[in-house]
């Protein structure tokens, strides 16, 4: 975990290929003093408004929501760098959640062939997931994330203030990221106190840190299993083209629906997935697939899925409550079986 140097003052420290970077938590109101001079702001329409003297600083604004990790929105935010003169030697920070994090990750990566880049993540998602690790990326019609690169920040700067205008549903969206952590490695995380963020945040972190920094080009499996609850998470996703569902929503569905499947296959031991399901709805999570789901056009959504082989499926399934293994031998026939009789 962190090292502590003064009170509030919390680092981290992550190592990367790209070299290493500091998470700090940090306080709102010493964020500009972190950030090098000039810094070109990225941050879209929802936080310009809530984030302290951010207006003042001039920031690129992009539209809130996914819509923005596109093509038209990459090429608005390079262009305004390139009008605003920022030099190769200059730097950009991504004010925002994933979303803005990971198109202004792009833009950083791409522009004048990569310039320095800043994380200060202002959702929960953000803070424990997207901001650590290095990986960016926009959307194409064909699928999401399908264009980006691996480009570690300078540093990553959580102020958990930032918390306070979020609204609940995000909140609890990234919450289900959070206790993905605690059933895939780390069960502390599970006994999470809501009124004080600040420690389960920082453990949320350390786990993610962790895992990246063994596997951070996703060559070795371990980064893969961090998709505990993605595999049909992101086909309940696709299936309703990213309409009226929160990733962290279908996530939460995906992960109750994989430890069904982990048990039906035998890898996941019985009852875990009752657990699972508590967990979730205690923190107001969903937890049942659609009613309407059809087994088959779900498996055609599932074989779309970027873990999946070309003829097999790939699950990363609890092996208990707090470890997992990553299964990619997966057939097609098994989970038609399994929706089937479910
Ligand atoms: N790069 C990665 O490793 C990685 C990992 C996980 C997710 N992601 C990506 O992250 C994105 C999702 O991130 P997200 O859930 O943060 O979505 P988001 O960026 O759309 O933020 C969610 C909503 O909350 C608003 N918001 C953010 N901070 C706020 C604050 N402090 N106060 C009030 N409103 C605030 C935003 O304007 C937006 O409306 C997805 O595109 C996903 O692909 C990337
Ligand atoms: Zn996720």
């Amino acid at each position: 975990m962190g090292d502590r140097h003064t009170e509030g003052a919390w680092n981290m420290k992550v190592e990367s290929r790209f070299g290493s970077y500091e998470i700090s938590f940090i306080k709102l109101t010493e964020l500009w003093g972190y950030l090098p001079e000039n810094c070109c702001l990225v941050t879209d329409s929802n936080v310009v408004e809530v984030i302290p003297g951010l207006k003042e600083r001039n920031p690129i604004v992009v539209p809130a929501g996914e819509e923005s990790k596109s093509f038209d929105t990459y090429r608005f935010v390079v262009t305004e760098l390139a009008k605003r003169g920022v030099k190769r030697s200059g730097s950009l920070a991504a004010v925002g959640g994933g979303v803005v994090g990971d198109l202004g990750g792009v833009a950083a990566a791409s522009y004048m062939r990569g310039i320095d880049f800043w994380q200060v993540p202002t959702s929960l998602l953000a803070m424990v997931d997207s901001s650590v690790g290095g990986k960016v990326g926009i959307d194409l019609a064909e699928g999401k994330n399908l264009v980006g690169a691996f480009w570690a920040p300078k540093a990553v700067l959580v102020a958990p203030e930032c918390l306070k205008t979020l609204p609940e549903r995000q909140f609890k969206a990234g919450l289900a990221e959070v206790l993905k952590m605690g059933f895939i490695r780390d069960p502390e995380l599970l006994n999470l106190d809501r009124e004080n963020p600040q420690p389960w945040i920082e453990r949320a972190i350390d786990g993610k840190r962790q895992v990246v920094e063994a596997d951070e080009f996703e060559t070795n499996g371990l980064r893969a299993t961090l998709n505990f609850g993605h595999t049909i998470g992101h086909m309940l996703e696709s299936r309703a083209n990213y309409q009226g569902i929160l990733h962290g929503e279908a996530v939460a569905i995906g992960m109750v629906a994989e430890a069904e499947f982990g048990e039906y296959l035998g890898v996941t031991p019985a009852g875990t997935a009752e657990k699972v399901r508590e967990v979730l709805a205690e923190n107001g999570l969903p937890v049942e697939l659609p009613t309407d789901l059809n087994p088959t056009e779900a498996l055609k959504w599932l074989q779309l899925d970027k873990k999946s082989g070309t003829k097999t499926l790939g699950f990363s399934l609890l092996t208990g409550i707090g470890s997992c293994k990553l299964k990619s031998d997966i057939e097609p026939s098994q989970v038609l079986e399994w929706l089937e009789t479910r």
